[in-house]
């Protein structure tokens, strides 16, 4: 960073207030913030800090209560307050954004490629053949599989994961000179969410454009960036490198996010339970090899095979009185099969599942549903 460079984007004294039935609510109180070309930032945060608001009003997108205040600069041009045509010119395609909730995003009644060709024609002026290869291209890029049949698919027949890459894809189709990511993968398992995230790395070496990642997962900044502004209450509280947030973290605040982030090299501190406790307490859960096996059709024609799918396939663990235990795993891996057998909610094949000594697999359905009281389930909704 030297001091002749322009910063890309640049905060100053930003502050976002909202007229509310209730008196006015000041979301951003005054905030500053540079962003160096090819610089990864992070702003970090619990819920409702003010991290989105900030970006908002730089794309011009605050709701219509909203107003900001201040000055926005890309590229050293003040764009707070320009008129729409104006900052037209600019955002969605010198300067994109990938938003909290890509289903919402994602215009649900337009197939992906009309979405897609939509932005090259609005600020590329890039239209048939040559513009549906460089989507398609785009596309390829975020590893989407099958890009050309995607094109024509609507946003509901994709995955989560795979909308996402699609945002990516847009915010990235006009070589955006800033790529400012709003929670880019809260919304998705810890693979793809590890794939999205190196893929933006890669685009940001590729095209050398900036991001600005918020995020409230310390986890994500770790890996990405290289300064972090850390938000709480409408303020940024402290602002550094991200070695010294990690290694020197100054305010109270900062300490609080690092303390509440899972410490693998120290298993017992994980939001600051102790573990010795744990160790004295009681076995109360034993599964021994547990096996879900699915029946599945093979092959077509009057006689298609039935092979078993095997679902889960010999798990084993022990839970302890007051324990928590995370299963974790990609998507279809069988998480929550594991959970539905130890309720027996799904015919289990083989194995062992005890409860306070007893196995649950021996009892009939009426004693089953007598011991359901003491074990309970809260279903994903996603
Ligand atoms: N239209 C609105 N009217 C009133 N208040 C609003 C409006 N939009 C946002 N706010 C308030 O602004 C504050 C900051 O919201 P913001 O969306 O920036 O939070 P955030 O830090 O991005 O949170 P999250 O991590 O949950 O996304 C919140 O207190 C929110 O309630
Ligand atoms: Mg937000």
């Amino acid at each position: 960073m030297t001091e002749t460079t322009t910063s890309v984007f640049e905060l100053q004294g930003l502050h976002v207030d909202f007229e509310t039935p209730d008196g006015e609510v000041n979301a951003v109180k005054g905030v500053s913030l540079n962003i160096q070309p090819g610089e990864c930032i992070g702003v970090v945060g619990e819920s409702g800090s003010g991290k989105s608001q900030s970006f908002l009003a730089a794309m011009g997108l605050l709701a219509a209560n909203g107003r900001a205040s201040g000055s926005i600069k890309f590229r050293g041009e003040e764009i707070l307050g320009l008129p729409r045509k104006q900052l037209n010119q600019i955002r969605g395609a010198r300067m994109t954004m990938i938003f909290q909730d890509p289903l919402t995003s994602l215009t649900p009644h337009k197939r992906v490629g009309e979405q897609l060709l939509e932005v090259l024609a609005l600020h590329k002026d890039m239209r048939g053949e040559i513009a549906i290869k460089h989507c398609v291209n785009w596309l390829d890029r975020v590893r989407l599989p099958d890009a050309a049949r995607r094109m024509r698919q609507y946003p509901h027949e994709l995955s989560g994961g795979m909308r996402q890459r699609v945002m990516i894809a847009m915010a990235m189709l006009c070589d955006p000179e800033l790529l400012i990511a709003d929670e880019p993968t809260t919304a998705l398992d810890v693979t793809v969410q590890a794939q999205v995230l190196d893929l933006m790395n890669e685009l940001k070496d590729e095209t050398g454009a900036a991001i600005a990642l918020i995020t409230h997962d310390m986890g994500v900044v770790a890996r990405m960036c290289d300064r972090i502004y850390v938000m709480a209450q409408g303020e940024y509280v402290e602002a550094n490198s991200a070695d010294n947030i990690f290694y020197n973290p100054e305010h109270d605040y900062t300490k609080m996010l690092l303390s509440s982030m899972p410490r693998l090299d120290k298993p017992g501190q994980i939001l600051g339970v102790d573990a010795q406790i744990k160790a004295r307490s009681e076995r109360v859960l034993e599964v021994r090899d547990v096996k879900v096996h699915f029946p599945v059709r093979v092959g077509g024609g009057v006689f298609p095979k039935i092979k078993p799918l095997r679902a889960v396939d010999g798990v084993s663990f022990d839970l302890a009185d007051g324990e928590t235990l995370g299963v974790v795993g990609e998507s279809g891996c069988g998480k929550s099969t594991l959970a539905r057998a130890i309720l027996r909610l799904v015919p289990v094949k083989a194995g062992q599942i005890s409860w306070i000594g007893s196995n649950l697999l021996d009892l009939d359905k009426k004693a089953m549903r007598e011991r359901r009281k003491d074990l309970q389930i809260v279903f994903k909704t996603r």
